[in-house]
């Protein structure tokens, strides 16, 4: 099979690595690509929202299959270009239409879908420049803290907790009349802060059946204890230790089901995979966010957590057979360390050069993953604020954890930063 995967970044050097060793796995082609994906398969210089120009790239390479990483192109459409075009409609594109990716690239659709279908979700009202001062009325009355919500896609800034009603009112006038997110940002959830512990869980749907590949517990904010800025993802652990047979039996029943049976019942066609973001309230699941797409960094500890083939697992999300496959995952404990560039997530430098990748790909059960990272001339230099991931197992939690930090530790580049403290609440 000819698979062509969509993305740059942590994500999906770890696809294209899980991908590649499928004997189903003829050639590999990434678009766009980094250098740590040009070691596995061929890289392709288009954007990953140019439809046109994959479509026309697929149909020249006899391409099978297209793997999509990030939500852009699934939120742009890229499931039904291909799909709607007679050339390209034998190819087995792996992610949901664009009316379903909304799940992902519009908050209030995602909450109007959990209402009807029940699935526990923060309570919740949205706003636009229509109804602004009710918005400010709902706001001022709303206990503390308050979670803002940009309704579109906002590049994983959109969110704001508010720890006062002076902030919150801020933060809505910035986001309602300064259109802080663009359009994004022109209509606004307001919902319920949800205490607890977060998880992410990860399935493959053809749209019917499921299977879940994985599930993480992913360190958002830039400080250690969890403090600081908001980031992509700073490391995650596989698998989460309170994610035991009770509680994932509560995330099936209440969560994931009536989520699949909501695809069915409201004709939302979906292929691919779901995320489902859950906050673990005192043992209870709730939903605090779908995306259409895998996580980053949780696909560097899933699927090297994961057994089964991979692509064999995607063909049978195509030909409905995705009910017979037995997911086996491998033991012990899986762990991820993101190595930043400094200042991020604010302003970082780039093209600085990293050294000691070799070494901490060699060294014993590690994984480095690139991520934000390019070619300049025989060196490879940073190019974005996460830069690349290493990932590593262990018998246990934590030794897993300081498996990667010492396969890190070989790592170098001016500013690098990492968090220590990668599964801090799960001592041994
Ligand atoms: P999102 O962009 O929806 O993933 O939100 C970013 C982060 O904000 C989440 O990972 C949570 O840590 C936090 N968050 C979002 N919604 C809530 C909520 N209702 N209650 C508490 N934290 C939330
Ligand atoms: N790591 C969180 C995300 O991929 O959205």
């Amino acid at each position: 099979m000819n698979i062509l995967l969509i993305g740059s970044g942590g994500r999906e050097h770890a696809l294209a690595w899980k991908m590649a060793q499928s004997h189903h796995c003829d050639q590999l082609f990434i678009a766009p690509g980094n250098p740590g994906t040009a070691s596995i398969g061929t890289n392709i210089a288009i954007d990953i929202n140019d439809f046109e120009g994959l479509s026309q790239f697929a149909i020249e390479k006899a391409v099978d299959m297209i793997v999509v990483g990030p939500e852009e192109p699934l939120v742009n459409g890229i499931y039904d270009f291909f799909a709607q075009n007679e050339a390209t409609t034998h190819i087995n594109v792996i992610g949901p239409s664009k009316n379903a990716a909304q799940l992902e690239g519009s908050k209030a659709f995602s909450k109007h879908f959990m209402q009807r279908q029940g699935i526990p979700t923060a309570s919740y009202a949205e706003f636009t420049k229509d109804n602004y001062e009710e918005g400010k009325k709902y706001i001022s009355e709303h206990s503390l803290p308050i979670v803002l919500k940009a309704d579109g896609l906002a590049a994983g800034k959109g969110v704001i907790i508010a720890f006062s009603h002076q902030e919150a009112l801020q933060s809505f006038e910035e986001m309602i009349q300064n259109k802080q997110f663009g359009a994004a940002s022109s209509k606004v959830v307001i919902e319920q802060f949800l205490e607890g512990i977060e998880v992410s869980v990860f399935a493959l749907t053809d749209g019917k059946n499921y299977q879940i590949i994985g599930h993480a517990k992913d360190y958002k904010r830039i400080g250690e204890g969890d403090t600081g800025l908001n980031t992509g993802g700073m490391g995650c652990v596989s698998p989460v230790p309170f994610m035991d047979l009770p509680f994932m039996e509560k995330v099936e029943r209440n969560i994931i089901q009536p989520t699949i049976n909501g695809f069915q019942k409201e004709g939302l066609l979906y292929k691919g995979f779901v995320f489902f973001g859950l906050m673990n309230c005192g043992g209870e699941p709730y939903v605090i966010e779908y995306n259409c797409r895998l996580g980053d960094p949780e696909t560097e500890v899933i699927l090297p957590r994961l057994q089964t083939d991979l692509v064999s697992l995607l063909a049978a999300a195509d030909n409905g057979t995705l009910e017979d496959v037995n997911i086996e995952f491998n033991d012990g404990a899986f762990a991820t360390v993101m190595a930043v560039s400094g200042g991020y997530p604010g302003s970082y430098p780039k093209d600085i050069k990293i050294t000691g990748i070799e070494a901490a790909n060699t060294a014993t059960n590690s994984l480095v993953f690139q991520a934000g990272t390019g070619f300049q001339g025989e060196d490879i230099v940073t190019k974005g604020g996460r830069v690349l991931t290493v990932t590593a197992k262990g018998n246990q939690l934590q030794e897993a954890v300081q498996n990667a930090k010492n396969a890190l530790s070989q790592i170098q580049f001016e500013g690098m930063y990492f968090r220590k403290d990668i599964g801090y609440e799960f001592p041994a």
